[in-house]
């Protein structure tokens, strides 16, 4: 004869919930990002699983996986490659009052695909022992005669100056830019190589007097206490240039939109508004010598020391749309 079971029943499978995850594929490549998960972690109960890729590499990689994707978030560093990520169909919208409270509108996307959550300006850093603060005012100055075989800067291959091209083809036009291109060319101190960091630290070895960089390079520099970079850190001093006509220094975000094909939407969504919550955008800032993206939290002291960011208020949606056209204006100009 069979007896009843007594005592609690085993748990049935689908009783027990599934541990809560949110998956994002990334291409920003700072240690800072690992604090902010863990944080968003302990905060929510939701593990973050990273894959890390180069930006080119994320594409190709979404292409490829379509709908089998399992990106529920895409996190990229360049403004350019979000609207690239929106033109490929890789994100979808989303409305969230946090996020448009949060994240001015210059810095997100007209229809919602993603989100700008850390800023960083393109300034020109310059020897100080070597080169006026009046002869960097503006991004037109670097092509002056004054700087032949005196500029310091990366390869066209990079989306952080394509974006500034692009971002000039916006304000000016093609032809006009493309004559910035040739002087940026016709002054440049050697072919282009390294990142923004090896410009400063030719500047440093007498190769050069002045770089375009990217502002958090500054701010990690002269917070650096190695003696490799001393040279550069004794050197180095900052302008936030302008485009002639134009108030402000040209800006691009690190920014985030929730993966089209997302199984984890909600976590989603949380990930990225907590990313963009004053706890985040001030690890951004001192973590990571970013900009923080929401209006009242405080940049880092050494990029206040800096002076004061008058920003460009160019939606940034143009980077993406104008990408193409700012290689091939670069492509012409001779820019390797
Ligand atoms: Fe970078």
């Amino acid at each position: 004869m069979l007896l009843p079971a007594c005592g609690p029943q085993p748990q049935r499978v689908e009783d027990v919930p599934a541990p809560q995850v949110v998956n994002v594929y990334s291409h920003r490549h700072y240690d800072v990002d690992k604090k902010l998960f863990a944080d968003f972690e302990q905060t929510t109960g939701i593990a973050v699983q990273l894959i890390d890729a180069d930006d080119d590499q994320l594409l190709s990689r979404l292409a490829a996986e379509g709908a089998n994707s399992q990106a529920d978030v895409i996190l990229t560093s360049d403004a350019g490659r979000l609207g690239l990520c929106k033109q490929a169909g890789f994100l979808q919208p989303v409305r969230s009052p946090v996020l448009d409270a949060n994240v001015p509108a210059h810095l997100r996307d007209v229809d919602h695909n993603w989100y700008g959550l850390s800023m960083r300006a393109r300034v020109i850093a310059y020897d100080k022992n070597k080169v006026d603060p009046k002869e960097v005012a503006t991004y037109e100055a670097l092509t002056a005669q004054r700087f032949k075989g005196k500029l310091l800067v990366r390869s066209s291959e990079n989306t952080y100056n394509q974006s500034l091209v692009a971002a000039m083809i916006a304000h000016f036009g093609r032809e006009k830019t493309l004559g910035w291109c040739k002087g940026i060319v016709a002054n440049m101190a050697r072919d282009p190589k390294g990142g923004d960091t090896d410009q400063m630290l030719a500047i440093g070895e007498g190769l050069g007097e002045v770089a375009l960089v990217n502002s958090y390079y500054i701010g990690k520099l002269l917070t650096d206490t190695t003696t490799a970079k001393q040279k550069a850190r004794d050197a180095m001093a900052v302008s936030y240039p302008v485009m002639n006509g134009f108030s402000g220094t040209h800006v691009n975000v690190s920014g985030a939109g929730v993966a089209r094909h997302a199984k984890n939407k909600e976590n989603a969504i949380k990930l990225i508004e907590f990313l963009s919550s004053d706890a985040a955008q001030r690890v951004f800032a001192e973590g990571n010598m970013e900009f923080p993206v929401k209006p009242g939290v405080a940049a880092a002291p050494t990029l206040q020391a800096f002076g004061t960011l008058v920003q460009d208020s160019l939606a940034l949606a143009k980077l993406g749309e104008l990408n193409v056209e700012a290689m091939k204006v670069m492509g012409e100009a001779g820019w390797k």
